[in-house]
């Protein structure tokens, strides 16, 4: 059973941004570029004020980048839990049961223990194995802590990298950005005017002669291009990864 998405996009999005200046001779400047990415685990930033679950201990909450079932994720990852410790440390766990493969559930507090909905394993908040027929604990994720507020999850294979080319068209210049893709991982293309301002959301296209009113595209493992119109005279384009809390 396909599990419910809640609508919580932007603010954890993983992105890989690039700066791009515009004007009235875009195609004119030599603004081609690809911003390398160094090696292939990319960070997930979470906002923890967007999560009132992680407030308190044993709070736990799931994210996940592509869709998934009870059994199995339908897509390039499974999803990641994020539970936080008596301590007030936190931890970030692979949600894949290392019996046989299914999907585990956030922690339960009235369980206490993170349950395998497939054949019953039990693990405790930080992922060690309590009981059930799973050899072992679930896998732990690479985390660190920036400040108060911000938790860097390393999640292996998410990095990449995306190349901005200005592209003329009949009806004025376009950008478009290419990226490669991850097998049903949604991706959004988000702005801003300076390094200070707040990401928005800007629709784009899949041709470079629009209609320009896509918000999201979902990957299949290939290369992929999309094409925006300029914001502004200047600003910042970013190709980022939709992340969902189910
Ligand atoms: S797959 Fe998790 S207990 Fe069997």
């Amino acid at each position: 059973m396909q599990l419910q998405r809640r609508t919580f996009l932007k603010t954890i999005a993983y992105s890989m941004a690039g700066s791009l200046f515009m004007g009235k001779e875009i195609s004119q400047l030599l603004i081609g570029t690809t911003y390398a990415a160094e090696g292939s685990t990319g960070e997930l930033k979470i906002d923890l004020a967007q999560f009132p679950a992680l407030q308190n201990p044993n709070g736990s909450v799931r994210l996940a980048l592509n869709p998934f079932t009870t059994n199995r994720p339908n897509g390039a990852y499974y999803p990641i839990l994020i539970n936080r410790l008596q301590s007030g440390d936190y931890v970030a766990i692979n949600s894949r049961c290392s019996h046989a493969d299914c999907v585990v559930n956030p922690f339960s507090s009235a369980a206490n223990a993170c349950i395998c909905p497939c054949h019953g394993s039990r693990f405790g908040i930080d992922g060690s194995r309590i009981s059930g027929p799973a050899p072992r604990n679930l896998d732990q994720y690479n985390l660190r802590q920036e400040g108060e507020e911000t938790l860097i999850v390393e999640v292996p294979g998410l990095n990449y990298s995306v190349q901005m080319t200005p592209t003329p068209t009949a009806s004025g210049d376009v950008v478009e950005l290419s990226f490669p893709t991850q097998d049903r991982v949604s991706y959004e293309v988000l702005f801003r005017t300076d390094l200070q301002s707040d990401w928005s959301a800007v629709e784009f296209g899949n041709s470079s002669e629009g209609p320009f009113n896509l918000l999201e595209s979902t990957g299949n493992g290939s290369d992929k291009s999309v094409f925006v119109q300029p914001q502004g005279d200047t600003g910042f384009f970013s190709v980022a990864v939709v992340v969902t809390e189910q």
